[in-house]
């Protein structure tokens, strides 16, 4: 699913980028850009965000990472 229609960025893109230890939209926005054009994605990215976070796995995945 698109995220992010001006980069033409995916949930799944999101998703590795945090696996990968991406922390927040600032990291996000770094490594692929989204929010950095109409910003409407903003509120769907930290939806995504949160919801990796409240993941038990991927969390600790993440900071093992970071
Ligand atoms: S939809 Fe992401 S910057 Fe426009």
């Amino acid at each position: 699913m698109y995220v992010c229609l001006c980069k033409g960025i995916t949930d799944q893109d999101i998703i590795q980028e945090l696996d990968q230890g991406a922390r927040n939209l600032k990291d996000l926005n770094k490594r692929l850009g989204v929010g950095s054009q109409c910003g409407s994605c903003c509120a769907a990215t930290k939806e995504l965000i949160n919801d990796y976070r409240h993941t038990a796995d991927n969390f600790s995945l993440a900071y093992q990472a970071a």
